[in-house]
């Protein structure tokens, strides 16, 4: 039984088509609770009282427009966030790495960038780094330029030396960094085959073919329907045998897709597409 939309929702809607014409982005198919709770946080603190009130500002206020953005994507990223996908990375999918004259990896949905760096790092230490180029690419520009930088804040490397130590890491993680009053400066080397650019995973198209394709923690936010359609667009984007990895709670079931990828590590949501 479905329920008839509340006010509310038939306003949330016609935001979203407001922002989708006007402005070209397209939140539309992306989950209605967790979306529907982001418009409400964003609305208090703007000090909004409607919905309808949020749209009129939008529409007249570019500036609004992209704190909103801000507001509507999370953004929550780690380095080395659940090792045991890194441990997996490292022991299944570096060996297959290995074959390839030259590997094309796109992290999708990249956030700030710690899980570009944290790759890089696994991927300088298994000695292929120099044969990878990392396409790295958000949709939001003001998350990339915190990526561009490789500068995280200073207080968080306690807790990433620790995952990085569950993930197998071989070195000792402050190598990989300079302290500089609050920050973190990572090693200009680990940026050298990274190229962060905005690319939108609802509206843009494929712009390359991929060895590895890791979009992890992003796919949660969409609607079945936008997840089937983003899984195609990652289908079309991997080559023969190419390696999938997703979030914890993501995976390839009951999309089209299903039976076209193996699990190559028990539990880890990584993935070899079979042909
Ligand atoms: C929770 S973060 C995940 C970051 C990282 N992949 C991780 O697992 O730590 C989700 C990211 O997806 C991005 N995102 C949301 N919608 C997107 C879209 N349509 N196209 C590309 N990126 C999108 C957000 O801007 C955000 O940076």
């Amino acid at each position: 039984m479905t329920t008839a939309p509340t006010l509310e929702d038939i306003e949330v809607q016609l935001l979203l088509e407001a922002v989708h014409r006007y402005y070209g982005y397209d939140f539309r198919n992306y989950a209605a609770s967790s979306l529907k709770r982001r418009v409400r946080n964003f609305m208090q603190n703007e000090g909004l009282h409607t919905v309808s009130a949020l749209q009129e500002r939008i529409l007249h206020d570019r500036a609004c427009l992209d704190r909103l953005l801000l507001g509507l994507t999370v953004n929550t990223t780690s380095m080395f966030r659940d090792p045991s996908f890194y441990t997996a990375f490292r022991e299944q999918a570096v060996p297959l790495l290995r074959t390839y004259p030259f590997i094309r990896i796109w992290h999708a949905g990249c956030s700030t960038g710690q899980e570009v760096y944290s790759m890089a790092i696994l991927l300088q230490e298994e000695g292929i780094y120099h044969r990878c180029r990392i396409y790295a690419t958000d949709t939001n520009e003001q998350v990339l330029q915190t990526a561009r930088s490789g500068i995280f804040p200073l207080d968080r490397m306690q807790e990433y030396t620790q995952l990085y130590l569950k993930a197998g890491g071989k070195r000792s993680f402050s190598e990989y960094y300079t302290a500089d009053h609050q920050n973190a400066i990572f090693r200009s080397s680990l940026k050298e085959h990274l190229v962060f650019a905005q690319h939108n995973l609802v509206t843009d198209r494929s712009f390359n073919e991929f060895n590895v394709i890791l979009c992890r923690n992003v796919l949660i936010y969409f609607n079945h329907t936008l997840q089937q359609q983003v899984h195609q667009l990652f289908y079309n984007s991997l080559c023969k045998f190419g390696i999938l990895g997703l979030g914890k709670q993501e995976s390839i079931r009951f999309t089209p897709h299903e039976t076209d990828y193996e699990e190559i590590a028990k539990g880890q949501k990584l993935y070899r597409r079979r042909n």
